[in-house]
């Protein structure tokens, strides 16, 4: 016999994501960037000798970069304000790990990422998910507001926009679901804004008549433009390198907050949980903004593409924010998944989901991807021969 971990361990239904077999095949099931890392960053990753991954890694410089990468060079955050994690997943846990206990409560919405269900369990947290609006997948804003109102829980957790239905909420909306509830950690991760620019930190680090208004700052405080979160000591940003910079493999994340929140989520990592090759990585990425805008820029007209074909053959789908879309196949969602995984192509069933259940999540990525996709949904679903 074993001993056992601990009750809300013991019960855990681990998050587990088909991850194995993917080399090779058209990876539209992650939402990961579909062509990879900008050369720079292949280049300073081959440059990279021996010794400096014989030492422990050196985050120098890092925390500053990301700031400038999101600020400018007259940016206003702090280098202390930027949380360096091994990918989103760590930082969510991280959130979880320094603010969960037993008893609280974790407030979302559903359907949307998985890994938040088990970061809450496996503290002992309950779960209140507030469904999306049908038929559009619309974000229930008037019942987030109202659960808040009716008792503050411990965490409020936005996706945004939401993966899989792509929901986006007005940034301002967030900020203002933050301000109402000062006892409420309000996490929003922003892994997707890229691609439609939902985010709220240009709120917090824009221009004067971007910032919060005055009579939102606490009293004695400085003026928001100082601190973009001096009105929002409650809030937190999660922004990541894997869907855009094309550097999932090598995990690095963001969490962008007040200097106590990001210390505070800081503490329960380990002192070096990310590895020199992520640093060295998402220095040159960090450096490579034009890349990155060009692979928005492709993603976004293939994105125009295929739904124009899927239109055109009145095939039902929901696209919005984010870098994927939602199919309702004519046939079994699963046995389409698997035809498709039989011609190289790898979309996620959406198989169990609430409100979303007989659907396929479709990561989009170049023409030439979404021509290769589109061919093969014709023929396996549609009948269609091109
Ligand atoms: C909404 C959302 N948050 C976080 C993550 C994890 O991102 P990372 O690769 O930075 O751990 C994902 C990855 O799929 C995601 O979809």
């Amino acid at each position: 016999m074993f001993p056992p971990a601990r009750p809300e361990v013991e019960s855990l239904r681990a998050y587990s994501a088909p991850l194995e077999g993917r080399r090779g095949q058209l990876r539209l099931d992650f939402n990961e960037n579909t062509v990879g890392p900008s050369p720079k960053v292949v280049e300073a990753i081959r440059a990279i000798p021996a010794d400096h991954y014989a030492i422990y890694p050196e985050y120098d410089g890092l925390r500053e970069a990301v700031a400038a990468s999101l600020t400018g060079a007259d940016g206003t955050l702090l280098p202390e304000q930027i949380g360096l994690f091994n990918g989103v997943d760590a930082a969510i846990h991280a959130v979880f790990q320094a603010y969960g206990a037993p008893g609280h409560r974790l407030l979302t919405t559903s359907p949307t990422f998985g890994y938040y269900t088990p970061c809450a369990q496996m503290q002992g947290m309950a779960i209140e998910a507030i469904p999306y609006r049908q038929p559009d997948f619309a974000f229930p804003f008037e019942e987030i507001e109202a659960a808040l109102a009716a008792a503050p829980p411990r965490l409020l957790l936005l996706c945004n926009p939401n993966n899989p239905t792509g929901t986006r909420l007005a940034p301002e909306r967030i900020l203002a679901l933050a301000a109402a509830s000062p006892d409420t950690l309000v996490v929003v991760d922003e892994l997707y804004e890229a691609f439609t620019g939902d985010s709220v930190l240009p709120l917090l680090l824009g221009g004067p008549e971007l910032t919060p208004p005055i009579s939102a700052t606490p009293p004695g405080s400085a003026p928001a433009h100082h601190d973009p979160f001096a009105a929002y000591p409650n809030l937190l940003v999660l922004r990541s390198l894997s869907k855009t910079a094309g550097i999932a493999g090598l995990r690095i994340g963001f969490a962008i907050g007040p200097v106590a929140l990001v210390d505070r989520i800081s503490r329960v990592t380990g002192p070096y949980d990310i590895n020199s090759f992520a640093v060295t990585a998402a220095f040159a990425a960090l450096d490579d903004q034009p890349y990155v805008d060009a692979y928005v820029a492709e993603v976004l007209a293939a994105r125009d593409w295929l739904v124009d074909r899927l239109r055109q053959a009145g095939v039902r789908h929901h696209v919005a924010g984010g870098n994927y879309l939602l199919i309702w196949p004519a046939r079994d969602a699963l046995k389409v998944e698997g035809d498709l995984r039989s011609a190289g192509i790898l979309v996620r069933s959406m198989a169990g989901k609430p409100l979303i259940d007989g659907t396929l999540r479709v990561s989009l990525g170049t023409r030439d991807q979404m021509e290769q996709f589109w061919e093969a949904y014709r023929r396996i679903d549609l009948g269609t021969v091109a």
